[in-house]
């Protein structure tokens, strides 16, 4: 194969980790195998029908032209007034703008505040494309160890990192991996924290409703204005109304900072397809059919959780904190590590080859002798993966 001068800001990027796994996984599946996938970053639950519905509708409507790049007015204001109803919030149409997916708005949120050299904090674990954007824009992840307070980040380890370098913050609460939920004083504090060293915070809220009670959902869109001048809220789709294939997400952020976004957006994707746009407008305009089909996903979700930490807490050598948000359990796996074991990825392996159960190991993530497990796929695998684990080690 020839070689390619790949550019210096994409060849400091990784590739996904989670990657080798899964050829792994598909060759043994090629083999004849049944291969318990619990890898999976998405919802294993359809699309509602009626935003279905609704995107049907956008196209008989005849939406199939460019939108402006900020996304359809339509589309900014109902996040605005949905926001306002469902938090109390009270920021204008003005200060959202749509993106391809909660992955999009990061990358615009990352890309048009921090500059080549500037520090971004990044608490572990982390969510695998964060450190990417960042070595993407010439800048460094400088990580915040949180193992001391089981993976839940707090306002003090923020400021001991804080430097004159440090530019933004970037946290992701509910957590993919480790599916803990940062409180929401703590949040508050974190955030204050920041804005009185001048540094950004950037909160990935790609799950935010996807927080177990008592865990409280905690939106920062939800902070004065003057806090929230320093702040940007990447949102999406995806997780909440189970439609990752549609690539909707948004921005939430001041008005210079999003036009900056939606300046960078209209030289890149543009903006995500319209009738996807008019289907999410209308569908969060339909506020109580919304908020009912993400209760059944949560109570689902929840059911399994519920089942699923105690079981994996019997199998040899995992401990396993009962996750807050999300649909990951993240399983210490480092009881296992020493001769058998160098790594965690060595017990992945032997998962997939001697229980053909495929998981995510942790080092991606910034949190080697973990492994996150996905319960995004339903009972009937995980109770069939966790009685493949039970005798394995
Ligand atoms: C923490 C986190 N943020 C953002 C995303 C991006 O999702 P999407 O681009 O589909 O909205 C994901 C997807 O896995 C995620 O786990």
């Amino acid at each position: 194969m020839s070689s390619f001068p790949v550019s210096e800001n994409v060849s400091k990027m990784r590739a996904s980790s989670t990657l080798s796994a899964m050829i792994a996984a598909a060759d043994l599946r090629e083999q004849g195998f049944d291969v318990i996938d619990l890898t999976v970053g998405e919802p294993d639950f359809p699309t509602p029908p009626f935003i279905r519905d609704l995107a049907v509708e956008g196209l008989a409507k005849g939406l199939t032209k460019y939108t402006p790049s900020c996304g359809l007015k339509t589309f900014t204001e109902s996040i605005a007034h949905f926001y306002q109803e469902q938090f109390g919030t009270d920021f204008a149409p003005s200060e959202v703008a749509a993106a391809c997916g909660g992955k999009q708005a990061l990358f615009n949120a990352v890309c048009t505040l921090v500059n080549r050299g500037d520090d971004v904090l990044i608490p572990k674990p982390y969510w695998v494309t964060f450190p990417e954007i960042v070595a993407f824009c010439g800048a460094n992840s400088v990580y915040i160890e949180t193992e001391e307070t089981d993976f839940i980040l707090n306002a003090d380890q923020v400021r001991d990192a804080i430097t004159p370098k440090t530019r933004l913050l970037i946290i992701n609460s509910p957590s993919n991996p480790s599916g803990r939920v940062v409180p929401a004083d703590e949040m508050r504090r974190i955030i204050e924290t920041c804005v009185e060293h001048g540094v950004y915070v950037l909160t990935d809220e790609c799950y935010l409703f996807f927080a177990y009670p008592p865990a409280e959902v905690f939106t920062s869109a939800v902070l004065p204005r003057e806090i929230r001048e320093f702040v940007a809220v990447a949102g999406s789709f995806s997780k909440t109304y189970a439609m990752t294939g549609w690539r909707i997400g948004y921005t939430i952020a001041n008005e210079p900072w999003t036009k900056a976004m939606v300046k960078l957006q209209s030289h890149s994707a543009t903006h995500p397809t319209s009738f996807v746009q008019y289907a999410c407008a209308r569908a969060l305009e339909r506020r109580d059919e919304s908020m009912s089909a993400v209760g059944a996903m949560l109570a689902e979700y929840k059911r399994r959780r519920d089942w699923l930490i105690p079981a994996l807490r019997t199998v040899t050598g995992f401990k396993c904190p009962m996750p807050e948000g999300a649909f990951y359990a993240f399983v210490d796996v480092r009881e296992l590590l020493g001769d058998r074991f160098k790594v965690s990825a060595d017990v992945a392996d032997h998962m997939l080859h001697n229980a053909h159960t495929v998981v995510t190991d942790g080092a991606g993530f910034g949190a080697e002798g973990f492994l996150r497990f996905s319960y995004a796929t339903s009972m009937e695998n995980l109770e069939k993966a966790v009685e493949r684990l039970r005798n394995l080690f």
